[in-house]
């Protein structure tokens, strides 16, 4: 039997990738954290419709070239690695999959040094909701790519590694191996810094952050993260990183960000993974970044 791909959580992405999974018939399991709201639909980008299979409750220990991704929250992982560790012993990759930074510390804290590990991120679309007839379905909204590294690109796991991905592209296709995964992550931190906290305290869908009311906004945040990003070892400009934010808020345009949904459901927000992240590594820095500032200040005082 070839090998497995392990899904943790009941998300949006988590179930695209289960949903991905059985299309392409790939060996899958998946372990949302509550049985009886995971999506048990899925409607495909094309607009067909099929019945996911049921999820799992209890893992068995996993083979080394199964492949266990954690398409959670940062806040989410410590508590999920630690709870993963003991299937974890014949060393199967694990993927972390989640917006904002400080997911690879969290894993270097409890795996160990030399553990096959991948960073990736997507911009797939997925969402979920309650059909006409109250069916939880997962709905494959837009085709993104999924970019995934090594952040060592240590060789000791290569050959593992490039199974792993390989076996990611065959699940939800296309899947870009990177040789720098933190340059991708980065630049997806500053699309994320943009879009969500100001979707979430203006209640706007992606698109209208590209309003002129938004110009001085989006303009300082980008600034203030290009100056934290390199001093951190990344080369970007901060009219790019505007670009780039922009481009995505127009393709993603109908979409309600995580945060804004986050913020309107009383969860927990990632802000502290995003924004946060720039003000903490801005002041290891010396760095002055009020505007990031305040906006963790203001998305905190929403959502708690
Ligand atoms: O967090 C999100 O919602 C997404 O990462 C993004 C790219 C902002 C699109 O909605």
């Amino acid at each position: 039997m070839g090998a497995t791909i392990h899904i943790v959580g009941g998300g949006a992405i988590g179930s695209l990738l289960a949903a991905g999974a059985q299309r392409h018939g790939v060996s899958h399991c998946r372990y949302p954290r509550d049985v009886n709201a995971a999506p048990v639909k899925a409607t495909w980008i094309d607009g067909s419709e099929f019945n996911l299979s049921p999820p799992n409750k209890t893992p068995n220990i996993l083979n080394k070239d199964d492949v266990l991704v954690l398409p959670l929250k940062v806040y989410q992982l410590h508590d999920a690695l630690q709870a993963w560790q003991p299937f974890l012993k014949r060393r199967a990759t694990v993927v972390l999959l989640h917006n904002g930074m400080g997911g690879y510390e969290i894993a270097r804290n409890v795996l160990p040094e030399d553990y096959p590990l991948l960073l990736a991120t997507t911009s797939h679309g997925a969402i979920k909701y309650y059909d006409s007839v109250g069916i939880s379905t997962v709905r494959y909204t837009g085709r993104g790519i999924t970019k995934v590294g090594s952040p060592t690109n240590a060789i000791t796991n290569a050959k593992q590694l490039k199974e792993a991905v390989a076996l990611l592209e065959r699940v939800l296709p296309p899947v870009e191996y990177q040789q720098d995964i933190w340059q991708a992550l980065w630049l997806k931190l500053a699309v994320n810094a943009v879009i969500n906290p100001i979707t979430a305290l203006y209640d706007i869908q992606n698109k209208q952050i590209a309003q002129p009311q938004f110009d001085e906004l989006r303009e300082a945040i980008c600034h203030e993260f290009t100056l934290v990003a390199n001093v951190s070892g990344q080369n970007f400009c901060s009219a790019h990183i505007q670009q780039e934010v922009l481009k995505v808020a127009k393709a993603t345009g109908e979409n309600y960000s995580s945060m804004h949904q986050d913020v309107v459901h009383g969860r927990t927000t990632e802000i502290e993974a995003i924004n946060g992240y720039i003000v903490q590594m801005a002041k290891k820095k010396g760095i002055h970044v009020p505007v990031n500032t305040l906006l963790v200040e203001r998305i905190k005082a929403l959502s708690s």
